[in-house]
């Protein structure tokens, strides 16, 4: 019997011996997600698609913007802050995200207004949600581009 419970628990502890330990663990469930932010960043780049953007117009300028104020203000502002300065505060995963601001001057879509409109529809593997992927149509897609350019940086913070 005792003889038993000796080899029953060499087995285990040899078992235990033999799995990852839980820094082991931590370390593949991050190549996991790392690699599941992959998958899902390259799906939104394979679905970007520039010409659902050609057909877009608005009256008026200003009415692009009044609607981009309304998307950042659901979808945008908790992350981004309400100036666009990244001081949204949103914590994911324990982690408060401090995304870039939109208001410096060498900001890199200043005069790119298609090159933000497909970040936005593409996002990030690294914090940045897929709007394209999240169902946010292309109309409100190019809104809030309008807000973030001609209404948040037009109007400081
Ligand atoms: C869950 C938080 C979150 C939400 C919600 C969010 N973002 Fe972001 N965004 C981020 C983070 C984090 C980054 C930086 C990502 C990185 O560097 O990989 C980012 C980056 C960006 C960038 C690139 C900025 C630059 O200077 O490179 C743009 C543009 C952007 N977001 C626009 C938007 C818009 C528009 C919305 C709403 C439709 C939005 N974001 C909603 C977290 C968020």
């Amino acid at each position: 019997m005792t003889g038993h419970r000796t080899a029953l628990l060499s087995f285990v502890l040899f078992l235990s011996a033999c799995g990852p330990s839980s820094q082991e663990r931590e370390a593949m469930a991050a190549e996991q997600s790392a690699l599941a932010a992959a998958d899902t960043l390259a799906l939104a780049e394979a679905g970007f698609d520039a010409a659902a953007f050609d057909s877009l117009t608005w009256a008026v300028t200003d009415s692009a913007v009044a609607r981009g104020r309304v998307v950042f203000s659901y979808s945008c502002q908790k992350c981004h802050g309400s100036a666009g300065d990244g001081s949204g505060g949103f914590v994911t995963r324990g982690d408060t995200l401090r995304p870039p601001t939109f208001l410096s001057d060498d900001w890199r879509f200043r005069d790119d207004h298609a090159g933000l409109r497909r970040q936005i529809f593409v996002g990030t593997a690294t914090g940045m949600p897929h709007w394209g992927l999240e169902g946010l149509k292309p109309r409100d897609i190019d809104a809030v581009a309008h807000f973030i350019r001609s209404g948040l940086r037009a109007e400081g913070p």
